[in-house]
């Protein structure tokens, strides 16, 4: 699209980075890593081909994750990462410079916020806001800014879960913790450990994690072996292994994200208390696609947990909808719209 309106909405996660095209909708979903040639800085590849040279320990390539912990580690190769990234979804078919709206951690210092917008804007940024990553979820996930009553959002991603109270369309108080899909995939390695005295790549023990889908066993996808997989960087092919008692496994390992729930609705004040306990808690990320967890969730907390209808691509789509009048953005990118 040419013009001078080329508006963006940019959520570079852990795991995954993801950009809105304002008119569009989502134009990338490419795993967050960037390869370099040994020694260098020479360009090798970004996306999932970089992260594919990562999963196979590949000795010709120096595979950078520039999101650590959701935040900005490594500024050039994020400035990078988020130029290619750009100039691949569009093409060469713009002659304009994006105007940006950035998703930030709730929990960020001013250091990880300057990390952010230099980085954004050494990619070649006309403009950039920043826009607290749980307000987009929670707007992305359905909820509407006019919605008076207090919600408990939560997102689990890759390394990191945030949870945030969103009422009248403003954030009113979010957390992290530093737990996410990853660490279930290493409750998988453990288990496997265990059972078969082989450690697995982490890329295989997201692959089991993906296979099996759910926290709960009577949802579980598939129960029995996977084709293969690499153990040590050595392929096995002849490993029966079997995905029983992972989904339990699975299901006791999201304890530490009800502890959270518990205590952040707990410590709430007490009109928010009351409210998040009748309204409940709006579930997103890309670990909240595992079938079972709000059915967990809701048996050990006693209130509703829902799950948002595109939970892996809930900032994203906020995103998209906060391009759509900027004008709504609070300076502090933590309320858009809603009552003053
Ligand atoms: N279908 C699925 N079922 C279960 N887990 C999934 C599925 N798809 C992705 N995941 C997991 O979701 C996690 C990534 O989630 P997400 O894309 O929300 O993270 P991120 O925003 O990049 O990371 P972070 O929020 O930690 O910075 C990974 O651990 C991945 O294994
Ligand atoms: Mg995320």
């Amino acid at each position: 699209m040419l013009g001078w309106n080329l508006d963006l909405g940019l959520d570079v996660g852990s795991c995954t980075t993801r950009i809105y095209q304002r008119g569009v909708g989502i134009i990338l979903d490419e795993p967050s890593a960037i390869a370099f040639a040994p020694g260098g800085q020479e360009l090798l590849a970004v996306g999932s081909e970089a992260q594919l040279m990562a999963d196979q320990s590949s000795r010709d390539a120096r595979v950078v994750s520039p999101v650590r912990g959701g935040v900005i580690a490594d500024h050039q190769a994020a400035a990078r990462m988020i130029r290619e990234f750009v100039r691949r979804a569009l093409g060469r078919r713009t002659l304009f410079m994006p105007r940006f709206v950035a998703a930030l951690t709730t929990d960020a210092t001013p250091v990880e916020r300057a990390a952010l917008l230099s980085a954004v804007q050494s990619a070649g940024a006309r403009r950039v806001r920043l826009v607290d990553r749980t307000l987009a979820a929670a707007i992305g996930g359905g909820l509407a800014p006019s919605e008076r009553a207090s919600r408990l959002v939560v997102s689990i991603g890759g390394c990191v879960t945030e949870f945030g109270i969103v009422s009248r369309g403003r954030l009113v108080w979010g957390r992290n913790v530093r737990f996410g899909g990853r660490d279930l995939d290493e409750a998988i390695r453990k288990m496997m450990l265990n059972r078969y005295g082989v450690t697995l790549a982490p890329a295989t023990a997201e692959q089991m994690k993906l296979q099996v889908g759910a926290v709960l066993p009577q949802m579980a996808r598939s129960r029995v072996l996977m084709g293969g997989g690499e153990v040590y960087g050595e392929l096995f092919r002849n490993l029966q292994i079997t995905l029983d008692g992972i989904p339990d496994l699975l299901g006791r390992a999201i304890s530490p994200i009800i502890n959270e729930i518990h205590w952040s609705i707990a410590e709430a004040p007490t009109e928010q208390r009351v409210e998040i306990k009748s309204m409940g808690v709006l579930l997103l990320g890309g670990t909240a696609l595992l079938q079972g967890i709000p059915q967990v969730m809701r048996e050990r907390l006693g209130i509703p947990v829902v799950r948002a209808r595109e939970p892996a691509h809930a900032v994203a789509l906020g995103l998209g909808t906060i391009l759509q009048d900027l004008t709504k953005l609070s300076p502090d990118g933590r309320r858009y719209g809603g009552p003053a």
